[in-house]
């Protein structure tokens, strides 16, 4: 069975003193025998901080970007040897605020995700479509072209340490939760898409679900047999809150 995995992408979010805070909150909520995995993802400026601060590794740290190129003359970029060397163990490629805001298109992620995996650090691939997309019933085409133009760049080999997001972009910080039933059709079409390829892999492969998880609904959520955890946002920010989703992922495992 897959161990469930809850992250935290805490965006652009906080400040030094309130992500402090929160960290030491998390690190006495969270049970140290909870059979899952916990990241955090704070902004880049805060990874030390939240690095020293979680340094006994119950809970792993991440960046929630990183740059294709490896080194050089590239002004306000983080590369993946830089977050590792930091004590960042994974790295979020691809989500959806990225591509919309910054333009990041599937060749620039797919790179992106190449550079994190030759560092040593765990890509979490994000993928997911648009209302309009879905209302178009695009979503399939959508994201079978996000997922493709990694696996056409660099084979499926990369998903043997990689995670995989569904984040469909409508749900997110919107408070409107994809229904379990919908997340698990998209994740089993994800799988399935892995499986042509080797199904070895796909059936070890991570899928998590991304868009306004909550403590109220991460349980019917982490219920469905392809979701294999969440990846949080607003909800992440609430110790609290957070720790009820951890607790959630915790009873299916
Ligand atoms: P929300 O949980 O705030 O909808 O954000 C989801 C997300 O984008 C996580 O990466």
């Amino acid at each position: 069975m897959r161990r469930q995995m809850v992250a935290g992408n805490w965006k652009m979010h906080g400040s030094r003193a309130a992500n402090q805070a929160l960290l030491a909150e998390l690190e006495m909520s969270l049970k140290a025998e909870w059979p899952i995995d916990i990241v955090v993802f704070p902004p880049y400026v805060y990874l030390g901080d939240a690095v020293r601060m979680l340094e006994d590794g119950r809970i792993a740290v991440g960046a929630q970007d990183v740059c294709a190129e490896s080194g050089g003359a590239f002004t306000g970029q983080v590369s993946a040897h830089m977050l590792k060397d930091v004590g960042c163990s994974f790295c979020l490629v691809g989500h959806s605020e990225r591509r919309r805001w910054y333009h990041e298109e599937d060749a620039l992620v797919a790179r992106k995700f190449a550079a994190a995996l030759e560092a040593g650090l765990t890509p979490v691939l994000c993928v997911g479509e648009t209302l309009d997309e879905r209302e178009a019933k695009q979503t399939e085409a959508v994201i079978a072209r996000q997922l493709d133009a990694v696996i056409a760049t660099h084979g499926v080999g990369g998903f043997a340490r990689a995670i995989l997001a569904y984040e469909p972009v409508w749900a997110i910080g919107t408070g409107r939760t994809a229904s379990p039933e919908q997340a698990q059709a998209v994740h089993s079409f994800l799988r399935d898409r892995i499986h042509l390829q080797d199904a070895k892999i796909a059936r070890h492969l991570r899928i998590l679900y991304g868009g306004s998880v909550k403590a109220g609904n991460a349980a019917e959520l982490f219920s469905m047999p392809d979701v294999d955890g969440g990846l949080v946002g607003g909800a992440s920010l609430s110790a609290e809150e957070f720790q009820q989703i951890c607790a959630a992922a915790a009873v299916r495992h």
